[in-house]
């Protein structure tokens, strides 16, 4: 009998899974993804991130399938032998009928294999496996679906493979389905679970702007469907779902979504977590903001040449990331709040100033010139600080050399002032500091832009919001910004990420673990999970606004409070918001929330091989009942801890000692969250809770 155990060890009280003894054996486990290697958004995240706890749990029998894409492989993957004969052989077969697979290690933490299908050198076979695809689902491809047709193969090469394994094969969103469908309808011996991270109608209802989630079950999803012509990728969708041994959905929203898109009520919620490292000083993610922060301020002396009338160090920095779905991501009520905290900003004649940064990636034809003259402009002005500098101190040098203490009016001569304000002349500019980076391809039908010229938010120097479309993902390559998105995040005050439709939303997630405030909503899964495992979120630095039970002015209008609240916060205030937040992180550890997926195995292969893996009824992992009690030493929220602050200091420099008055009310938390986590959390007798095996 291949019985589990629970250890319970606690990290800051939450319990961890270890030294499992696993079911698995000559059991292979199989993840297929298109966004495997191949980042298109939050799917990679948990492809990627989740690698290292699923490889410590099945070690070489772990595999990921994926598209092979020549740009992603040469910086991801380390080509090498499959290490199990039965892959070696499924895969000769298929090359040796002109199907090019590759395999390797894929270079990320965990450095699980990865077997990549080429699907252009598939492609030939698509009208054959369109027809088989029919015979079974009797879902039909319209040939103009580039993503759809690409499933087909991706599905059908996927299935061919399976075939060869005994396994348990673990499929993500639509683009993998067919797969999955092929699978069963060939009756392989596998087991089988679809992950769905967002259902296609939900996405694309909420996308055109419809009341969604006061209206779940009025839809006619057949029709809806076939009026925006995704009537076959719904069917696929769909398919994959009802096919599926198990089915999950990453948040309670998404599977209440997925009863009424789908038809299905999910049989787990598999949250998504991250790879949490933790750093051994306490203060060092305290440290990397304000490094990576003076690398933004960098970007920001460039871009604002001629206008930098405005305070660096009083100077906060808000961003948005992620797919540009203008509503779906909530940039339209961000947009309108920001309009809103600029007039606040201007009529309570605030010193503060707020630059706020939209990375999402759109059409552009490269970087504009003004953006490119700002770097320019600055990197002239520092080189000739710097020559200048020089030349000051070798006269001063040669003077105290003398043993005399120089003119310092006559130090500097006609030419080096000539040269000087040459260099101040060439700051002028005749333009407002530009709006957009790049130059934008669809610049006229652009939301955001369109947006930003209708509430007339132009970086005007009297505008104490500033506003700067990158609509590229970051990249330390990047002449412009060099840095990588994480560095960025380090360095910004506050993510905001008002969504409407988000499964889960990893941005604010990521802000999160690396002590970042944010703003989510009751509408992201992210923002539902920590409503429910935070008492006070806010104090925790996670806002989460409204948009489920108020009108959307009113939730713009409680956005705008709460960024007007951050902005009051003086900097002490704000180093102690960001240790809490951090403080916040073991909950979206992999090393946690894996369990849910363990579990979704566990069921699958029970369900798949009764006679040979039985589960003992029992209730599936909860994720409810963990809770991190108020912060002890503190206000509800900042916004109004303003003056009831314990040891509030107005300076804004003062910040030094005070992180260490905060360790303390960190210790004590920890303190006091460890009983409540380690012994109401999870109920005893958990071996049963979480099922044991036979074989
Ligand atoms: N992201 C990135 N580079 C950027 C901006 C965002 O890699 O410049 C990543 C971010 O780290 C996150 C993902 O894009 O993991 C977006 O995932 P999310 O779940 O928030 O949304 P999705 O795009 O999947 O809807
Ligand atoms: C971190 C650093 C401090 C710095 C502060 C700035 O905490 O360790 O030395 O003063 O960041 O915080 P702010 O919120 O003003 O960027
Ligand atoms: C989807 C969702 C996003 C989620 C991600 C990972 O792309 O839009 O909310 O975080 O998948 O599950």
């Amino acid at each position: 009998p291949l019985a589990r155990s629970l250890s319970m060890t606690s990290l800051n009280g939450l319990p961890q899974w270890e030294d499992e003894d696993l079911p698995v054996e000559d059991l292979l486990l199989f993840e297929i993804s298109w966004e495997v290697t191949n980042k298109v958004g939050g799917i990679y995240t948990v492809i990627q991130t989740k690698a290292k706890t699923t490889a410590d749990e099945w070690g070489e029998n772990y595999f990921l399938i994926g598209p092979y894409f020549e740009q992603n492989v040469k910086t991801q993957v380390e080509f090498c032998e499959p290490p199990n004969p039965a892959i070696k052989k499924a895969m000769d077969t298929m090359k040796s009928q002109g199907c090019q697979a590759f395999f390797g290690r894929w270079l990320i933490e965990g450095s699980p294999y990865v077997l990549l299908f080429d699907i252009g050198s598939a492609a030939w076979n698509l009208d054959k496996w369109k027809g088989e695809f029919w015979e079974v689902s009797n879902i039909g491809i319209p040939f103009h679906d580039r993503e759809a047709n690409d499933a087909v193969i991706f599905g059908s090469l996927t299935a061919w493979f399976l075939k060869e394994v005994h396994i348990i094969a673990h499929f993500h969103e639509w683009q993998a389905g067919v797969g999955l469908i092929l699978s069963r309808s060939q009756k392989l011996p596998v087991a089988t679970i679809f992950t769905t991270h967002a259902t296609l109608l939900g996405r694309y209802l909420c996308a055109a702007s419809i009341d969604f989630y006061n209206n779940l079950d009025q839809f006619d999803i057949d029709k809806e469907a076939g009026e925006r012509q995704i009537y076959h990728r719904y069917c696929m969708e769909r398919a994959s779902v009802h096919c599926a041994h198990v089915f999950t959905t990453v948040s309670q929203i998404t599977a209440t979504e997925a009863e009424h898109m789908l038809k299905k009520s999910p049989d787990v919620v598999t949250p998504n977590g991250l790879n949490i490292k933790k750093f051994s000083a306490m203060h060092e993610f305290q440290n990397l903001h304000s490094m990576y922060k003076a690398r933004i301020q960098e970007f920001i002396r460039g871009h604002f040449y001629g206008h930098l009338d405005f305070n660096l160090d009083k100077t906060l920095f808000f961003f948005i990331a992620g797919r540009y779905e203008f509503s779906n991501k909530g940039a339209d009520m961000f947009l309108e709040a920001l309009s809103r905290l600029n007039f606040l900003l201007r009529v309570h004649k605030t010193d503060v100033t707020v630059v706020v940064f939209f990375i999402m990636p759109a059409k552009t034809n490269n970087f504009n010139v003004e953006t490119l003259k700002g770097q320019a402009v600055r990197k002239q002005l520092w080189d000739t600080a710097q020559s200048v500098k020089e030349k000051f101190g070798r006269k001063l040098y040669n003077a105290l050399l003398k043993g005399e203490i120089p003119d310092l009016n006559k130090i500097l001569d006609r030419d080096d002032i000539t040269i000087m304000k040459r260099a101040i002349f060439s700051t002028q500019r005749h333009s407002l500091p530009p709006v957009t980076t790049h130059n934008m391809i669809d610049d006229s039908n652009d939301p955001i832009l369109n947006t930003i010229r209708r509430i007339g938010l132009f970086n005007n120097r009297t505008d104490r919001v500033k506003v700067i479309l990158h609509p590229e993902f970051l990249s330390s390559t990047s002449p412009l910004l060099p840095l990588d998105y994480e560095e960025f995040v380090r360095g910004c005050h506050l993510g905001v990420f008002p969504s409407y439709y988000e499964p889960w939303g990893y941005t604010p997630a990521e802000c999160t673990v690396m002590g970042i405030p944010s703003v989510t909503t009751n509408l992201s899964g992210f923002g539902c999970f920590m409503q429910e495992h935070v008492a006070d979120p806010a104090a925790y630095g996670i806002y989460i606004v409204d948009r489920r039970f108020r009108s959307p002015d009113e939730s713009c209008n409680q956005l705008t409070q709460f960024l007007y609240g951050f902005c009051q916060q003086n900097r002490r205030q704000r180093i102690i918001q960001r240790n809490r937040t951090e403080r916040l992180s073991d909950l979206l550890d992999w090393r946690y929330l894996g369990r849910y997926y363990m579990h979704a195995r566990h069921l699958a292969l029970s369900r798949a091989f009764p006679d040979k893996f039985e589960m003992e009824p029992s209730a599936p992992p909860k994720t409810e009942g963990f809770r991190f009690p108020r912060p002890s030493s503190v206000p509800p929220s900042p916004s109004a801890s303003q003056h009831s602050s314990p040891h509030h200091s107005e300076a804004e420099d003062e910040d030094e000692d005070e992180r260490y008055d905060e360790d303390e009310e960190a210790e004590r938390d920890r303190q006091n969250i460890k009983s409540p986590f380690t012994l109401g959390a999870l109920p005893q007798g958990k071996k049963k809770q979480h099922g044991e095996y036979r074989n």
